[in-house]
C-alpha cells in the first residue's frame, strides 16, 4: 500500500465502523468510514481505496450488491467481508464472487488484520499479473526464512499439499500455522477452491456444531431460517479448524464422524449431506499430551494428525531473525510511506539475543512499532519490553468496540500465561508491551486477577 492509499470501511452501525477504523490506524494504516454504499461510491476517497471492509447487511445498497457493482465495472478492489453469525449463505455467494475473506461478529483487531495484510498481498499480485501465484513455490511467497528448520517443515509442506490428506500443523503462538495452512491449501489441486477458516476457540460451544454443519430452520429456539454450515461452504476447497484443542469434547464425536464419513446432517435435519472437504487444523496445545490426559478425544487425535507438521519456535531459528527484521520493516515501511534504508547493527544483535515467546508474530509487532515512530533512515528497533510502546498511552481513547476486542485479547493471553505478566514467557511478552503499559491496559480495561481457585 503506498502512502496515498487507503482501507474503506463501510458499515451502517458507527461503533462497530469506528472500531474497525481506530484499529486499521492503530496498524500506521490511513482509514476511512462511511455509513452505505452510496456513500462510499460517491466519495473521492474511493479512487484511493487499498481494500474495502464491507459488512454484509447495509440499508440501501447491499454489501453483495455493491461487490457486483463494482466487479461490473471491473473494480478489482479486495472485499473483506464483515457477517453477523446468521449469514453464512450470504458468504458462500460473496466468497464464490471473488470476496478475499470474511470475518463472523465478534472478531478480534488481530484477525481484522490480519485479512487487511492478505488483501494487500491480493491486491499487489493481481498489479504483478496474475497467475503467477498458481503454482510452484510462489505459493511460499512472502514466508521468509532459509534456516534449515523452516526449510524442513516447507519441504514437508510441500510433498502433502498435492495429496487430500489431512494434515496437523502445531506450534507456538504466532510461528505461522495459519499462514501454512494458506500455503498447504494455494499448493493443493483445491487452490481455486473455497479455504474457509474457522476458529474453534472463539465460536461459543453450543453454537460451533451449527457453525460447522449447518442447521435447519426451527432445529432451535432463535434458528429461524436453513443456515449452511462451514463444511458444506468448504466444499470442493480446504477447511482450516483452527484452535481445534480448544474444540468442547462433546462435539469431538461428531467431528470425528464428518472426518471419517465425510457426510453429516445439518442441526435439526435427518438429510445426510456429502462434502468434498480437505481438513487443515491447527493448534498451539500439545494435543498428544491432551489425548493422553483424555482432555481430547484420542481417536479424533489420531485421526487429525495423518500427517502432523511441527513449526519450530522462532528460537529454535534465530539464523531467520535478521531476513525477517528487513522484511517486516520494507514491508511497514512502504504501507506508511517511510524510508527506511538500514537497520541498525546493534538492533539486529538485541533482536538476535532475545527469546521470542510470540514469535514472528511478536517480532513483526516490534519492527513495525519501531518503523512507525521512525525519525530517520536507519531503523533502531528497542528490545522489546523498553518503553517503545509509549504510543499505547498517547493514542486516542479507545472506542467501546474496540476496547472490547482488546480485552477480548488480552485476557485470553493472561489466561494462557497463567496471568504471569512479566518474564519472557509473561502476557506482557506475548503482547509485546511492557510491564507498565500492560498493567495501565488492565486497569483502563477493568480487568483484575481473579483468586487462585477460579483461573
Ligand atoms: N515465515 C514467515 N515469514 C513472514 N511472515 C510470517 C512467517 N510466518 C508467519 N508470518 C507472519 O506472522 C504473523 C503470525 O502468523 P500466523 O497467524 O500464521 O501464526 P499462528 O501460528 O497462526 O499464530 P497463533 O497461534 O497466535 O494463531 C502473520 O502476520 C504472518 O503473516
Ligand atoms: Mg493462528
Amino acid at each position: 500500500m503506498n502512502r496515498s492509499e487507503c482501507v474503506c470501511v463501510v458499515d451502517d452501525d458507527i461503533s462497530v465502523r469506528e472500531a474497525i477504523v481506530a484499529a486499521v490506524r492503530a496498524e500506521g494504516w490511513d482509514a476511512s468510514g462511511f455509513s452505505s454504499a452510496k456513500d462510499f461510491l460517491s466519495h473521492p476517497a474511493r479512487q484511493n481505496a487499498a481494500c474495502l471492509v464491507l459488512d454484509v447487511d447495509l440499508p440501501d445498497i447491499s454489501g453483495l450488491a455493491l461487490q457486483s457493482q463494482l466487479q461490473a465495472a471491473d473494480d478489482r478492489l479486495p472485499i473483506i467481508f464483515v457477517t453477523g453469525f446468521g449469514d453464512i449463505p450470504m458468504s458462500v455467494r460473496a466468497i464464490k464472487a471473488g470476496a478475499v475473506d470474511f470475518l463472523t461478529k465478534p472478531f478480534d483487531a488481530g484477525e481484522l488484520i490480519d485479512a487487511i495484510r492478505r488483501a494487500f498481498g491480493i491486491k499487489a499480485m493481481l498489479a504483478q499479473g496474475e497467475g503467477q501465484n498458481a503454482e510452484g513455490s510462489s505459493a511460499f511467497d512472502g514466508i521468509i526464512g532459509a534456516s534449515a528448520p523452516l526449510q524442513h517443515v516447507l519441504g514437508h509442506i510441500k510433498r502433502v499439499a498435492p495429496t487430500d490428506t489431512t494434515v496437523l500443523i502445531q506450534g507456538e503462538t504466532g510461528t505461522g500455522k495459519e499462514r501454512l495452512a494458506r500455503a498447504v491449501h494455494a499448493l493443493s489441486a483445491r487452490r481455486n477452491g473455497p479455504f474457509i477458516r474457522v476458529n474453534c476457540a472463539s465460536i461459543p460451544g453450543p453454537l460451533l456444531e451449527s457453525e460447522l454443519m449447518g442447521h435447519e430452520k426451527g432445529a432451535f429456539t432463535g434458528a429461524l431460517a436453513r443456515r449452511v454450515g462451514r463444511f458444506e461452504l468448504a466444499d470442493g476447497g480446504t477447511i482450516f479448524l483452527d484452535e481445534i484443542g480448544e474444540m468442547a469434547l462433546e462435539l469431538q464425536p461428531k467431528l470425528l464422524r464428518l472426518l471419517q464419513e465425510k457426510e453429516f446432517e445439518r442441526v435439526g435435519g435427518s438429510r445426510t449431506i456429502r462434502a468434498d472437504v480437505r481438513v487443515v487444523a491447527a493448534t498451539n496445545r500439545d494435543l498428544r499430551k491432551m489425548a493422553e490426559e483424555r482432555t481430547f478425544r484420542e481417536d479424533l487425535y489420531y485421526r487429525l494428525s495423518a500427517f502432523p507438521i511441527t513449526v519450530p519456535p522462532l528460537r529454535h531459528r534465530r539464523e531467520d531473525i535478521e531476513a525477517l527484521m528487513h522484511h517486516f520493516a520494507a514491508t511497514c515501511a512502504a504501507r506508511v510511506g517511510k524510508r527506511i534504508e538500514a537497520i541498525a547493527p546493534e538492533s539486529v544483535h538485541r533482536m538476535g539475543r532475545y527469546d521470542w515467546p510470540g514469535n514472528i508474530r511478536e517480532l513483526q509487532n516490534v519492527v513495525e512499532r519501531a518503523v512507525i515512530l521512525a525519525q530517520g533512515p536507519t531503523l533502531d528497533v528497542p528490545a522489546p519490553g523498553e518503553p517503545a510502546s509509549s504510543i499505547v498511552e498517547d493514542s486516542p481513547p479507545l472506542s467501546q468496540g474496540l476496547a472490547d476486542v482488546s480485552r477480548a485479547h488480552i485476557l485470553r493471553v493472561l489466561d494462557e500465561t497463567n496471568w504471569v505478566i512479566a518474564g519472557p514467557n509473561g502476557a506482557a511478552a506475548r503482547l509485546a508491551m511492557n510491564r507498565s503499559t500492560l498493567n495501565f491496559r488492565m486497569k483502563k480495561l477493568g480487568i483484575v486477577r481473579p483468586p487462585r481457585g477460579e483461573r
